[in-house]
């Protein structure tokens, strides 16, 4: 088993509340959520989450991939009806040209360019044509701006939006800025405001500035 997976592994049980029961992540739950309701419109598709994990986005999905035996397990609990699969994102289990759309979110930002690459190449094998995949990925120009250093794998993996552009298999098709501004920061009686702030900037020219990037992408 790869460390990262081994990682989750081990934080599988207190992976919602570590990370999901606080004001950053449920604003950054929230958010994420927003926008896939922009985006998964049709009601008819089927959709896979890629490293689905505890199963958080689950709700939006017919189907869950997870390499995390552990995470696979939760999961599996929370949505005993779905089909939710142990398997590794390059090598699917799944058949060719049968899925609709793939959502993946905060994962391809742990990863290296060239697993990536091969997961990439692995949905575009799964998706229907036109398929998509939507996934989020941390802002490589908000990250050279503040002089970010990763310390380990840990979300140390982010794009701009011209890198996107060069990858083969997939057309961008929108990109959606969230977090540009510290809004869990601020006092509760004004983030209301600021979130709404926030989704107007994510969409102006300087969404590039965002703290993550939503990506659409559709099988070339
Ligand atoms: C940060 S969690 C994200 C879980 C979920 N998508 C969410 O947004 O809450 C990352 C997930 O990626 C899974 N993972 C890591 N490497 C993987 C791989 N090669 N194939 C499939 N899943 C993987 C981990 O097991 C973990 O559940």
């Amino acid at each position: 088993m790869n460390e990262i997976v081994n990682y989750y592994d081990t934080l599988a049980s207190t992976y919602d509340e570590n990370r999901f029961n606080n004001t950053y992540g449920q604003f950054i739950d929230n958010q994420e959520r927003k926008i896939l309701n922009k985006l998964l419109t049709n009601k008819n598709e089927i959709i896979l989450d890629l490293a689905c994990g505890t199963g958080r986005l689950l709700n939006y999905a017919s189907l869950g991939v997870d390499a995390s035996r552990a995470m696979v397990e939760i999961s599996k609990a929370k949505f005993p009806e779905k089909t939710i699969l142990l398997c590794e994102a390059h090598q699917l289990k799944i058949e060719d040209n049968s899925i609709d759309t793939i959502i993946s979110f905060h994962f391809f930002m742990h990863l290296e360019e060239k697993k990536i690459d091969a997961i990439l190449e692995e949905c575009n094998r799964i998706l229907k044509k036109n398929g998509r995949i939507i996934f989020d990925i941390p802002s490589r120009k908000r990250r050279k701006l503040l002089g970010y250093k990763n310390k380990d794998w840990h979300g140390a993996k982010s794009f701009s939006i011209g890198d996107l552009k060069l990858k083969p298999n997939f057309k961008l098709k929108k990109t959606i800025g969230f977090l540009f501004l510290p809004i869990h920061r601020f006092p509760k009686f004004c983030r209301k405001f600021l979130i709404e702030l926030d989704s107007l900037l994510a969409v102006s020219f300087l969404k590039e500035y965002s703290s993550y990037l939503v990506i659409e992408f559709e099988k070339k």
